[in-house]
């Protein structure tokens, strides 16, 4: 058995045995010929492995972990989180909806985002979430009306913008002042004032995410820092904190990149949290899933033009568009592992998908050796914003998603029948 190195390197649920790429105990080359490629593939006990080392990391203090649900929706994935006892941060009417349908307990269900509409929020006052994230006085203003409309007290945690610069991609930073996230310190200060005299509107906190895939301590540091002195500020005005949420961000790797090992996170966080005695939210999303997943996807042709040389799969940036948007590295390796004869040279290959745009590119040059049409490939580490970011781009359907567990597998979510791409669409009469 030969273990691939994968994601934060906690995984080790993806092997080869055999000369086969296994998840857990079931080769993928099977489930592909059972199910038609491409698919979605993640294993059960990776999502349990990774959400369990993240919270006990932070053990020494009274946490919530609240699984970032954008980053695999998945009611099957947010089950198995919810029965390991993990809250949710949502962002959406679909997210809330995703994880009280999955058993996570309302009190553990955050609400962030910049554009909470009022029906999101009527409905979330209504099930009983744990907090508000408020992002804006206008917000803030909106929540408190709605909630003595409806009787009920809203707790909300002010997200601060602490104006730190994350060090990731730009399209994934969030904690500067030119990013349109969260409030600043003095309008931090402003509607606590505000607050103390209003009823239906209860301030419990403050909260913080200043990007994602961040691999780099000080960013983290430095946001902790404006925290923790805006804390101080507000304890000497008499406002105290039930909880202080710092976010998700924490990187994976995903080449051979450096990154934050969870313990130093947890040391960073505990540093913070040590000096201001409340309770701590964590929004972990790609830490959780990331690696637990992979992308199947089959060679369609190779295609060379005596300078480039293309290995033509069947997926597509539709079903996976980490690499487009974000010029994403992600391994891609055979499900099956050839006996490699020494006359095969070993060439550069673009790995692309069919859609009639050149963004549409999972990899480039990339070494493979003598790659046949056929042949399925992984895409590795895709659990996270890998499904959730698909979409039905050159009229394609969405496709399966499948949860290992030992022997076991499941599908846990259907392909989309190409049925559904015309009849959802409307023709009318007059046409
Ligand atoms: N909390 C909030 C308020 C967030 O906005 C996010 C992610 C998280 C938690 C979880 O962050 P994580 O632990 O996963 O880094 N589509 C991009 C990532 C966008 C992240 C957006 N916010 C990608 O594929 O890299």
């Amino acid at each position: 058995m030969e273990a691939i190195i994968l994601g934060n390197t906690q995984v080790n649920e993806f092997n080869y045995t055999n000369g086969f790429l296994f998840a857990e105990k079931i080769s993928l080359q099977k489930i592909a010929e059972e199910i038609g490629t491409p698919f979605y593939c993640y294993s059960k006990n990776a999502i349990v492995k990774n959400f369990l080392n993240f919270k006990k990391a932070f053990k020494n203090f009274p946490t919530m972990v609240c699984f970032a649900v954008k980053a695999n929706s998945n009611l099957s994935v947010l089950r198995i989180l919810s029965k390991l006892g993990a809250g949710a941060d949502v962002v959406s009417m679909g997210e809330l909806m995703k994880a009280l349908s999955a058993g996570i307990d309302p009190k553990k269900i955050i609400f962030s985002g910049v554009g909470k509409s009022r029906e999101e929020i009527s409905k979330a006052l209504g099930v009983g979430i744990k907090q508000f994230n408020v992002e804006s006085e206008s917000e803030f203003m909106e929540i408190a009306n709605l909630a003595k409309k409806a009787h009920r007290v809203a707790s909300v945690s002010l997200r601060i913008n602490p104006n730190v610069i994350a060090k990731t991609h730009r399209k994934i930073t969030t904690g500067s002042h030119d990013d349109k996230f969260g409030i600043t310190c003095e309008q931090a200060i402003r509607l606590f004032q505000k607050s103390s005299g209003m009823q239906e509107i209860n301030i419990i906190g403050l909260a913080i995410h200043i990007g994602s895939q961040i691999t780099k301590v000080t960013p983290f540091k430095e946001a902790f820092n404006v925290i923790r002195k805006l804390a101080n500020d507000l304890k000497r005005m008499n406002f105290q904190l039930q909880n202080v949420d710092v976010g998700g961000g924490l990187g994976i790797q995903y080449a051979n990149e450096n990154t934050v090992s969870l313990k130093n996170y947890s040391r960073i966080v505990s540093s913070l949290m040590n000096s201001l005695q409340c309770g701590l939210i964590l929004e972990p999303g790609r830490f959780i899933v990331a690696d637990a997943g992979v992308l199947v996807t089959k060679i369609l042709r190779l295609k060379s033009n005596g300078r480039k040389h293309f290995i033509i799969v069947d997926s597509a940036m539709n079903d996976f568009i980490r690499p487009a948007i974000y010029d994403a590295y992600h391994k891609i390796i055979p499900l099956k592992k050839t006996k490699i004869q020494k006359s095969k040279s070993a060439k550069k290959w673009d790995i692309v998908g069919p859609i009639c745009e050149s963004s549409d590119t999972f990899a480039r040059n990339r070494i493979f050796r003598d790659p046949k049409e056929n042949d399925i490939l992984a895409i590795c580490s895709v659990g996270a914003y890998g499904f959730v970011m698909s979409s039905n781009y050159n009229s394609r359907q969405h496709i399966p998603e499948i949860l290992i567990s030992g022997k076991k597998y499941a599908l846990i979510r259907k392909r989309q029948k190409i049925e559904h791409l015309i009849k959802t669409d409307i023709l009318p009469r007059w046409l």
